[in-house]
């Protein structure tokens, strides 16, 4: 009998705590560019991000064209990226520019692990990245305030990335900056999984929520066991937070309010 050698294919994507579960569609949909990706052999830290890419596509999530406005009228993105590898890369208060998670990930390849305000959208600009209009944004005359970042993780045999993207918290003041561009607070990926969160950005950053969530695949709980566990973290007073989570044990998702969010798996011949 030939045994034919096996690995597993996972992808994970949510449209941010607060987003409408009748919206999975749009993850779903994010979801397969990342598995039809992953399929064709692109790099883990690449079809994490193009997962995104399609979320921030999508305008009724809180991302790309979706994104909150300021308290000053404007749109400013913080999205991010990392893998197993140790790739990392990320951009802060982003203003312009329609796939923030790209320019995190041409983030990643430089020389600069994080890039703000009016020098991140310099560089981007140098990159000829896609630029978008104040008024494309969030014009659908739909309110989808409630809603936060939305984000990815994959798996690819044992290889694993994260991405995240957001316009951050509805009417914030300007220049403030939540948990996604800063590494082990929104997101983080390692040799075991990646991890993926949403939510109220100051207190995700205080509690460096992706990285102790990642410090509990390392020390052996499934992912199932992982997602209640961060998620009750958040109970007192309660916060906002939803988290994603693969590892080499399995895969689990949820939200303390409504997530759209969607999950795959398949086996591959190596
Ligand atoms: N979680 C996104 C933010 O607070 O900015």
């Amino acid at each position: 009998m030939n045994m034919i050698d096996k690995k597993k294919i996972v992808v994970l994507t949510h449209g941010g705590v607060g987003s409408d579960p009748a919206h999975a569609d749009g993850t779903a949909i994010a979801g397969q560019i990342g598995m039809m990706g992953l399929q064709t052999g692109e790099p883990v830290l690449d079809a994490a991000c193009n997962a995104v890419t399609i979320l921030e596509d999508d305008n009724r999530f809180n991302a790309g064209v979706g994104s909150h406005r300021r308290d000053d009228g404007s749109v400013q993105m913080d999205a991010s990226c990392m893998d197993s590898s140790g790739t990392f890369g990320s951009v802060a208060a982003l203003e312009g520019f329609r796939n923030p998670v790209q320019v995190a990930r041409i983030v990643s390849q430089s020389e600069y692990r994080v890039l703000a305000g009016a020098g991140a959208a310099k560089f981007a600009s140098n990159q000829e990245c896609k630029t978008v209009e104040l008024d494309e944004i969030n014009n659908t005359g739909t309110d989808f305030s409630t809603t936060d970042t939305v984000g990815c993780v994959v798996r690819d045999g044992d290889k694993f990335a994260a991405a995240l993207s957001t316009g951050g918290i509805n009417q914030a003041h300007s220049g403030r900056v939540g948990d996604v561009p800063l590494i082990g607070c929104g997101l983080y990926a390692g040799p075991e999984g990646a991890v993926a969160t949403t939510g109220e950005g100051e207190a995700i950053t205080m509690k460096m929520t992706a990285f102790r969530a990642y410090q509990l695949i390392e020390q052996g709980m499934d992912p199932k066991a992982i997602v209640p566990t961060v998620i009750d973290w958040f109970k007192e007073p309660t916060t906002a937070f939803g988290i994603i989570v693969v590892s080499k044990t399995g895969f689990a998702g949820g939200a303390n309010q409504c997530m759209a969010w969607t999950a795959s798996e398949i086996e591959v011949p190596i």
